[in-house]
């Protein structure tokens, strides 16, 4: 079967892609408005980008009013998220953030996500998150003839819990992240380590 995309909704489209490219890493964004109102949200169409510069790209389309979304509204405003990472116990948490609230609700009061002022040049971090990234936006790119914005955003620093940290001289971090499959979400399988070449 060969699908073209030229025929297909939006929305088949998403289904088709969201089901065959996994598993997805969800950076969970967290970004502030002008008055410090903390706004929470998901994004798996995310992904680290280059080590040089440290960038990472996160991929906002629009509220269903077609409306910006206020993680890119924040973004524009302010320059800074910061971008947790998500395990099991937070992933309800994480599911629920991702409902449409008006810009000056947040969802951390809403869904009851406690969060930490770790850095103060960069928004709260998420209580629990085995790591978080504190970043600065860097470039915005134009998708022709789309709403979709994928923003790049340079890593200035990274939080790492003491609990994921298994050797802390050489910095070696393990953790169980949720990943995005279709419409769910997934564990990692087991690791295979490759022959040496
Ligand atoms: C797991 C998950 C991943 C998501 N990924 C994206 C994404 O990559 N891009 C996007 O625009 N919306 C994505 N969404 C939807 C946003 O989280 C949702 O629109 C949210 O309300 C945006 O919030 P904001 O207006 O506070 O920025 C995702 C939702 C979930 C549950």
């Amino acid at each position: 079967m060969v699908i073209n995309y030229a025929d297909k909704e939006l929305t088949q489209k998403y289904q088709l892609m969201a089901q065959t490219i996994i598993p997805r890493p969800i950076g969970w964004v967290v970004t502030q408005n002008k008055d410090g109102v903390v706004n929470i949200a998901p994004f798996s169409y995310f992904m680290g980008l280059s080590s040089n510069p440290p960038t990472m790209i996160v991929s906002v389309g629009h509220k269903s009013d077609g409306s910006q979304k206020d993680t890119l509204k924040n973004l524009r405003e302010t320059k800074k998220c910061t971008i947790c990472m998500v395990d099991e116990a937070l992933l309800e948490k994480m599911h629920l953030s991702s409902k449409e609230l008006e810009h000056h609700k947040s969802e951390a009061d809403e869904f009851n996500i406690q969060t930490k002022q770790f850095n103060l040049d960069f928004p709260p971090l998420i209580e629990g998150t085995p790591s978080a990234f504190f970043c600065e936006l860097y470039q915005e790119i134009e998708l022709k003839d789309s709403k979709t914005i994928p923003l790049v955003v340079e890593i200035k620093e990274q939080y790492i819990a003491d609990n994921i940290i298994t050797d802390k001289e050489k910095i070696t971090l393990e953790y169980e992240p949720v990943a995005r499959v279709g419409k769910s979400y997934a564990l990692l399988g087991k690791k295979i380590t490759p022959p040496k070449i």
